[in-house]
């Protein structure tokens, strides 16, 4: 029976035109929102709950606007997939791969300008240099009473929070609080404020270029190991991470690969982190008399979280200016365990799968949608219920029932993915079908579009249950 069926298959795709294949639909993921932070912003040492998976749920609802069927008739997918993946088991033999022969990525094309697609990794690591780190660490909150405010009045008065152990400034938030650790509060955007943590030892001579070329930090990047259950993907880069699946910042006492794995591992959907030392001013520099050439410099030991992997391509924040003061970035440490990771089986679905790329049977395909953000399955099983709902309200159901039970409006496999743009986490595609198919279909790579690379990293699927 199986090799009837493929010969069927076959002659279909022989007598059709070929459709070009496309594993992802741009304009869906041009259109798609970006989420609102993408890497830790200045002046805070700790940010927790960035991800709002209610929130990111409630998008997938609201982002199904109308009835979606797929294009294979009854008579089309009875002929040719008479058995189901889920309905028979595990084996590939159960399943079929129905209107889209197994491709690989397609080539880059040779007429695509290489200047186009260069991405940058990192600058050049020097770690030559007369670099002395004997200062022993300090807290920051030694502004010189010279340096004042410039032409600026507080106006803020403070207010209370639950969720906050202290009074904070309104118009700040709560993550300002505790700096320095007694009162008064100060907020670290106020004008000449000392800023957060600096627990790194000092940089003699204090200039961004002996920061960054100091030994003493390259030798805590290239010594740590990896934590249980994580791969090093990069090593001692002058850049940290920056990409849309950013969760969260904690600045550490130490350079603590294990601390910051933990952090990862108590972290919903977190899957990566990026450890580095960056140089941050003792004081805040913007709207004071001392302007950023005077401000002396603290080392942060950063950890960032990610819900997703962190490729060496997502390194991409060298640091930026804050008048007049460098901040740089060293020492920078990436780890993932997203190969590892089992997604929680969002509900009303089972039997997940791993796929080493995405689902492609445009036949079978209901729709498709990109959310931009950290990789989370449940949002592709929202939309998926969202969907059936939709259909389901507006009668599709009952319309094109066939007696064999298969319905083009129904959607009872789908398959999330994180798509990475040139190696940077872009968020979770979602594409949902009207059949059921093995993982072992689940192979293909969108590619080369427009001179960027299209990749698939964590990809699953689901059968409704
Ligand atoms: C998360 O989003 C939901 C829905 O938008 C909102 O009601 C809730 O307050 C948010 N939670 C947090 C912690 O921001
Ligand atoms: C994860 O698995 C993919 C596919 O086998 C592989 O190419 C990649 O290198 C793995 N990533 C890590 C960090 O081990």
């Amino acid at each position: 029976m199986r090799p009837l069926i493929f010969l069927g298959a076959a002659g279909l795709a022989a007598g059709s035109p070929a459709a070009a294949p496309q594993v992802v639909n741009f304009d869906i993921i041009n259109a798609a929102p970006d989420p609102s932070i993408t890497g830790p912003p200045l002046f805070i040492g700790t940010q927790t709950g960035v991800y709002n998976a209610t929130a990111a749920v409630a998008s997938a609802t609201a982002a199904v606007i109308g009835v979606a069927t797929a294009a294979a008739n009854a008579a089309e997918r009875r002929d040719l997939e008479e058995r189901t993946f889920c309905f028979l088991g595990w084996g590939p033999a159960c399943s079929k791969n129905y209107g889209n022969p197994v491709i690989s990525a397609p080539a880059r094309p040779t007429s695509t300008p290489c200047t186009t697609t260069t991405t940058t990794t990192s600058r050049p690591v020097t770690t030559s240099g007369p670099v002395v780190t004997t200062a022993p660490p300090t807290t920051s909150n030694g502004v010189p009473s010279t340096c004042t405010p410039v032409s600026w009045t507080n106006t803020f008065v403070f207010t209370s929070d639950q969720a906050c152990p202290t009074p904070y400034e309104i118009g700040t938030f709560c993550g300002f609080v505790g700096t320095p650790s007694v009162p008064p509060y100060i907020n670290p955007e106020d004008p000449c404020a000392p800023q957060p943590d600096g627990f790194g030892p000092k940089t003699t001579p204090d200039t961004a270029d002996a920061f960054e070329k100091n030994e003493v930090y390259h030798r805590m990047a290239q010594s740590a190991g990896s934590p249980k259950g994580y791969t090093q993907t990069f090593k001692d880069l002058n850049a940290a991470v920056n990409a849309n699946s950013y969760m969260g910042l904690y600045t550490l006492q130490s350079y603590d690969v294990q601390t910051c794995a933990d952090k990862c591992d108590s972290t919903d959907l977190c899957t990566a982190f990026n450890l580095y030392i960056e140089r941050d001013p003792e004081w805040n520099p913007e709207r004071c008399s001392c302007t950023g050439e005077d401000v002396s410099s603290i080392a942060n030991y950063k950890c960032t979280l990610w819900g997703s992997g962190v490729q060496p391509g997502a390194a991409v924040n060298f640091g930026q200016t804050r008048d007049g003061f460098d901040v740089v970035i060293t020492g920078s440490n990436g780890y993932e365990k997203t190969n590892t990771t089992t997604p929680a089986t969002p509900s009303g679905w089972t039997k997940p799968q791993q796929c080493l790329g995405a689902h492609d049977h445009p036949k079978t395909c209901i729709g498709e949608k990109m959310f931009k953000g950290v990789f989370d399955v449940n949002v592709c099983a929202t939309y998926a219920a969202a969907q059936n709902s939709a259909n389901v309200n507006s009668g599709f159901f009952s319309k094109f029932m066939s007696a064999f039970g298969y319905n083009p409006s129904k959607c009872i496999f789908f398959n999330a993915f994180m798509l990475t743009e040139d190696g940077v986490a872009k968020g979770t595609y979602c594409k949902l079908f009207a059949q059921q198919y093995d993982a072992s279909f689940g192979t293909q790579v969108p590619g080369w579009n427009n001179g960027h690379f299209y990749g698939v990293e964590s990809s699953w699927s689901y059968c409704s249950a």
